[in-house]
């Protein structure tokens, strides 16, 4: 080979190499993507990603990552590029552009799971369709005036059930306080009751698939939440045949006595399918999240002697003054005066973290301060690493009520109060929130004038990132009912 074909060789090939570089470049101008690694081919860094950490923390995966890249970085998750966002202003930002720039988009096996029709998987009309139903049933108005009434009633059931000085899961309580009364107003179930019981049953499973790796093999908890799913359904179904009967022989239910199925099938042109999904995720969101987060506060609150002394005294006075007019059961304004409690609620819900962060999708090229966030890339708002912010809440670790007081002070109530967001935001906030606000003040309610309760053991509630004591929670409570006439004896 002489110099000179060599020479042509090589400028041929630098020239061919420019040309490719510049026909790329101009198809796809360079993307200033955020930051970060994608990890393993297919598997990325899911695995460092979902490993289970103290649920008070933002875990290792996360302080790693954010030291490196800082609050929002690119990775591969689940099978996708992806976005993380520890940033409150963006997550407020992905949550306000639902549907315009991001949209909601959690994995297949959740699909399967919960069903095409559940709210977490439906967007656009059909989303407004059904969480209108969800918001109608949920409403102020019902909860004043009929939910109010029975939360309270499935708190003392549970509560009277505790026997003196014994130890127990807290959980295991919380879950039944919280799964009777959801049942109780989605398919008027009566708690105890051998149905209720075995439907109970059904969920344990059914919960145990949503958080599995989705195989689809004999064995699996998948499997087996699959064939839960389909249980389910059936009872369901067979309710609303029931119902179906009863309505054409004229004996439906009255007025404001409806439950959520009767209103379903009245008052919405929903098909059966989507009926039955509505329900079945309805009972689901209604109970698992509530029941832990009321489990942490079981579990924040001997932590914090002062916090515990102040709500007590809240609570006596309350019930004092009630004596004094008579009244025995809470009313709207009872829970109202509840200032404290409110607080205690809040950060129990920003410590706890029961939902940590959400799976959303970019339908449209997207930037952000400078970011490219390519149309098509999962996008991880994470709540919990905005609450245990230590540039937004002084000392985020600890559990502190008192940082949620003091409205008209500027500086600290505004960094707590703009960045709280346990229940996620714009069209798709939590359509239970006021409902779990309202079932945590009132258990915590009877739960401080009644009991004495200290933790047995060590538990501490883990990130799985579903939020769950490996132990359960065991607690030893001590009746203190001869200490102060408190009110044990309603119904
Ligand atoms: C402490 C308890 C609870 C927490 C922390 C919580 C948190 C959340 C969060 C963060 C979302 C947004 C999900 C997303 O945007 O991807 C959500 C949605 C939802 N929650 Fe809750 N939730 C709780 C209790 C409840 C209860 C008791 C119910 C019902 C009785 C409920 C029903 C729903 C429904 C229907 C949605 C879907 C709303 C929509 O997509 O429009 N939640 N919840
Ligand atoms: C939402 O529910 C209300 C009350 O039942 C009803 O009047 C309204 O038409 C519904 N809106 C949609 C968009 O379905
Ligand atoms: C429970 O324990 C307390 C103090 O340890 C004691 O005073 C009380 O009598 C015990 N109650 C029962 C029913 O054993
Ligand atoms: C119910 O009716 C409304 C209009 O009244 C319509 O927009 C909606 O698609 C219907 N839903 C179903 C499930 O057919
Ligand atoms: C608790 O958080 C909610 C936001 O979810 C806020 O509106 C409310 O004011 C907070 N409560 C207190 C006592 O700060
Ligand atoms: C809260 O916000 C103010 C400014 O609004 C800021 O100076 C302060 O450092 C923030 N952080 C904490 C922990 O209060
Ligand atoms: C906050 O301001 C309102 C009215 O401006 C007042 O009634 C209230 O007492 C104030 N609260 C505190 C904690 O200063
Ligand atoms: C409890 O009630 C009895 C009579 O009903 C009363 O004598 C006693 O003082 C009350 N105790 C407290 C602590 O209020």
């Amino acid at each position: 080979m002489s110099d000179s074909h060599l020479t042509f060789c090589l400028l041929s090939s630098i020239l061919a190499l420019i040309l490719i570089f510049t026909f790329i470049k101009r198809k796809k101008p360079t993307l200033n993507l955020p930051p970060g690694q994608m990890g393993w081919p297919f598997l990325g860094e899911t695995i460092g990603y979902l490993k289970p950490y103290p649920a008070i923390t933002i875990g290792h995966f996360m302080e790693k990552h954010i030291a490196r890249y800082g609050t929002i970085y690119k990775s591969n998750l689940f099978g996708e590029p992806a976005i993380v966002s520890a940033d409150a202003g963006f997550n407020r930002f992905i949550l306000q552009n639902e549907g315009k720039l991001f949209e909601i988009s959690y994995p297949k096996s959740v699909r399967g799971i919960l069903g095409k029709w559940s709210m977490l998987v439906l967007v656009g009309d059909m989303h407004r369709e059904m969480r209108n139903i969800s918001l109608n049933f949920l409403s102020h108005a019902r909860l004043r005036t009929h939910l109010l009434k029975d939360v309270e009633k499935h708190t003392l059931l549970v509560l009277n059930s505790w026997k003196d000085n014994c130890t127990f899961s807290a959980i295991a309580e919380a879950k039944k306080f919280t799964f009777n009364f959801i049942a109780k107003h989605m398919l008027s179930l009566d708690p105890g009751n051998h149905e209720t019981e075995q439907l109970k049953r059904e969920y344990v499973t059914f919960m145990k698939g949503v958080i599995s790796a989705p195989l689809n093999l004999p064995g699996t908890a998948y499997r087996k939440a699959l064939k839960s799913r389909s249980n389910i359904l059936k009872f369901i179904e067979e309710k609303m045949e029931g119902r179906s009967k009863r309505n054409q022989e004229g004996k439906g239910s009255l007025e404001g006595e409806e439950d959520l199925l009767d209103w379903a099938m009245m008052h919405s042109n929903l098909s059966t399918e989507q009926i039955l999904d509505l329900i079945l995720s309805l009972l689901f969101a209604g109970h698992e999240t509530s029941s832990i987060a009321i489990a942490l506060a079981i579990y924040f609150l001997p932590g914090c002697p002062r916090a515990m002394q102040q709500l007590r005294e809240e609570h006596v006075e309350i019930d004092r003054s009630k004596k004094q007019t008579g009244e025995v059961e809470l009313t709207w304004d009872d829970y109202k005066r509840m200032e404290f409690t409110h607080c205690v609620v809040n950060e129990t819900l920003r410590l706890g973290n029961v939902v940590r962060y959400l799976h959303r999708k970019a339908i449209k090229d997207v930037r952000y301060k400078g970011y490219d966030i390519p149309c098509g890339w999962k996008v991880l708002p994470v709540l919990a690493a905005v609450h245990l912010d230590p540039a937004l809440f002084d000392q985020p670790q600890q559990f502190n009520p008192w940082r949620w007081q003091g409205k008209n002070k500027s500086g600290s109530w505004q960094n707590t109060s703009n960045n709280f967001m346990a229940f996620g935001g714009g069209i798709r906030l939590c359509a239970g929130s006021e409902l779990s606000k309202l079932e945590m003040a009132l258990f915590i309610h009877h739960l401080i004038l009644n009991y004495h309760w200290e933790l047995v053991g060590t538990d501490q509630p883990l990130a799985y990132p579903f939020v769950d004591f490996p132990k359960g929670l065991s607690i030893k409570a001590e009746a203190l009912s001869k200490y102060h006439n408190s009110s044990l004896e309603t119904t």
